[in-house]
């Protein structure tokens, strides 16, 4: 295993599976009441340059339930805000904690740190990926549906940061993933590489064809943080990419839906299939804080 959790395209089958197999473990655990305090006495740095809700709980939730202890550094309050280098960020904060979480905006950002801090990186999403949230999404997908493999997922909508870490996953995990998106809102090039050749691979402009016959159908919204500027195109540029009942009657009975939240209902979701799908949903909201527990302690034990 790498000593970064930086994006899926990283991992390999075996490894994605046993991140997603002891989130499942843990979470059984964690509802039988049992204590597994494996990171006692560590820390864990969580630095946030973009907002959050559930990644800054789920992190401080889980590291406190594995007996270790989170402290939340909001760039703005630090040096780093003013101009201080990744490179010197990383340095001095590896002397001090046992492992950094950022959510960042370049990728690139990212990989810096992780390559001058020696100790565990985690990615709580950048404009490139997502994915700590695929991990938590495909450990909901397997508890409500059993094995991956094979099963289609069709995602509509924007082939953004969410898009890009949950293609590379399933089609790693031996799943068919189907993009909807309008022209010119394709993945991240190194996805597509990836993808290329791929038979389970495909992009299409209709949202019937990418659903139809789905078990899993995934959107998310489509103006990302840092996109705001470009809102009213975006709105109008994804107008026929909704996910609501019609087009969920097209996917396999039984289909569920995921959104990794917050949603803008009535723009990529109605309102009617989101509360529809709400409990699936909530789950994958809730598997953030399971799987998270399971990547800090592969990268961080
Ligand atoms: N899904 C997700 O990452 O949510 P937050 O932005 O609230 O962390
Ligand atoms: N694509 C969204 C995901 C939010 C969790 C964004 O980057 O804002």
């Amino acid at each position: 295993m790498k000593k970064d959790f930086l994006k899926i395209l990283d991992f390999n089958a075996e490894e994605l599976n046993e991140i997603i197999d002891l989130g499942i473990e843990l979470k059984s655990q964690n509802k039988k009441g049992i204590k597994h305090h494996l990171l006692e006495g560590k820390t864990l740095g969580l630095i946030f340059e973009k907002s959050s809700t559930r990644t800054r709980v789920s992190f401080e939730v889980g590291m406190y339930q594995l007996g270790g202890y989170p402290m939340f550094l909001s760039s703005n309050d630090m040096q780093l805000g003013r101009g201080e280098s990744i490179q010197d960020t990383a340095r001095v904060l590896a002397r001090y904690v046992d492992g950094i979480m950022i959510r960042s905006f370049e990728q690139s950002k990212v990989e810096l740190l992780a390559e001058y801090a020696d100790i565990p990186v985690i990615n709580g999403l950048t404009n490139e990926a997502h994915p700590c949230q695929i991990m938590a999404d495909l450990m909901t997908v397997k508890e409500y549906k059993g094995d991956l493999k094979g099963l289609k997922a069709a995602f509509i909508g924007d082939g953004n940061n969410v898009c890009n870490s949950y293609a590379v996953a399933a089609l790693k995990l031996g799943m068919e993933f189907v993009l909807s998106c309008p022209e010119g809102y394709e993945p991240h090039p190194a996805v597509l590489d990836f993808a290329k050749g791929k038979t389970n691979f495909k992009i299409v402009r209709k949202p019937e064809e990418a659903a139809k016959n789905a078990d899993v159908v995934i959107t998310d919204v489509w103006t990302s943080m840092g996109q705001e500027l470009e809102q009213k195109k975006r709105l109008n540029d994804f107008s026929g990419y909704l996910v609501d009942e019609k087009l969920l009657a097209l996917a396999k009975p039984g289909c569920i839906v995921q959104h990794c939240l917050p949603a803008h209902k009535g723009e990529e979701i109605s309102e009617e299939s989101f509360e529809k799908h709400a409990i699936e949903i909530f789950d994958e909201a809730e598997n953030r804080l399971h799987v998270q527990k399971a990547i800090m302690v592969k990268f961080m034990k």
